[in-house]
């Protein structure tokens, strides 16, 4: 089995970019100078997966429309002679075959990724939560397919958190297999620090099978009311086989205020154009 779809979920409401996002999709927030939806595109791109699937929500139009082909804005670049842009407003028309779904409603992450059920077909299929920026060497999807090429069954990423932070997460009860790579036995959504099995956090990153998708339809609303994953990937366990990936690469939560900005500051740092100088106004703003 080969994993040629993705599916990427951004149907969240961002009520924690309030009020910005009244207006623009949490998804949109720029990362730099690109989307943070650019970023999962590229590196499901970059994995290997020519197929994404968003699920989207109502009001959320913006997210389609940047990834559509542009004709005016494009013999606009021509006219002037502005020969790059060009290049990478083309490039982005062309980044993958990407389709829409909508989640009518936010009814949890399990109901979104169930909304991407008949676009995904009965295929194994990566799914990524867009407000997870890995920094990595090798995308963390492309990690995680090295792992599902070996054991072809469901594949989710982990990170170890800190005690204290086991409540805004799915935690796993892991059974170490080898160097960073456990099968897992169980798992919690969001529990509290003396409740947790682990200090192993799940990361929006998965590699999934199509069983995943009875498993949700047979879930019940959980942790906020709302049909939750990980609850669903706790049933299937019953039937298959899950791993978690400790991967090799440096998160952001981009979700948060504080994530985002972090995020920020380290990209802007790395970026050839940007860093020399922002550097110099960080060393000049800190000493004050
Ligand atoms: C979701 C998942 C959670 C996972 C997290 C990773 O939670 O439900 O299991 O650990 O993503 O970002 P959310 O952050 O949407 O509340």
């Amino acid at each position: 089995m080969k994993i040629d779809r993705a599916v990427i979920v951004a149907a969240g409401r961002g009520t924690r970019f309030l009020p910005v996002t009244r207006s623009i999709p949490k998804e949109m927030l720029p990362l730099v100078n690109k989307p943070l939806i650019q970023y999962a595109v590229e590196e499901v791109v970059e994995s290997g997966i020519g197929r994404v699937v968003i699920v989207t929500a109502p009001g959320k139009q913006s997210l389609a429309g940047y990834f559509s082909p542009s004709p005016e804005l494009e013999s606009f670049l021509k006219e002037k002679g502005k020969v790059e842009l060009l290049g990478e407003v083309q490039r982005l028309g062309r980044l993958a075959d990407i389709r829409y779904v909508i989640q009518e409603e936010p009814l949890g992450l399990g109901h979104a990724v169930l909304t991407a059920c008949d676009a995904v077909g009965g295929e194994p299929f990566a799914l990524l939560l867009p407000d997870d920026i890995i920094d990595s060497r090798v995308p963390v999807l492309g990690q995680m397919m090295d792992v599902f090429d070996r054991y072809q069954t469901n594949i989710m990423a982990v990170e170890r958190i800190s005690q204290e932070e086991t409540g805004k997460y799915g935690i796993i009860n892991p059974r170490e297999v080898s160097h960073h790579l456990y099968q897992v036995l169980g798992l919690v959504e969001k529990p509290e620090p003396r409740e947790a099995a682990s200090r192993l956090g799940v990361v929006g990153r998965y590699i999934l099978m199509p069983a995943v998708f009875d498993a949700i339809a047979a879930t019940s609303p959980g942790t906020g009311g709302e049909v939750q994953l990980t609850d669903a990937l706790g049933l299937l366990l019953a039937k298959q086989d899950i791993y978690a990936l400790e991967f090799e690469g440096v998160r952001y939560d981009t979700g948060t205020p504080q994530g985002w900005l972090e995020a920020q500051l380290s990209f802007a740092l790395k970026n050839p154009e940007l860093g020399r100088a922002l550097r110099q106004y960080m060393e000049r703003l800190l000493q004050i």
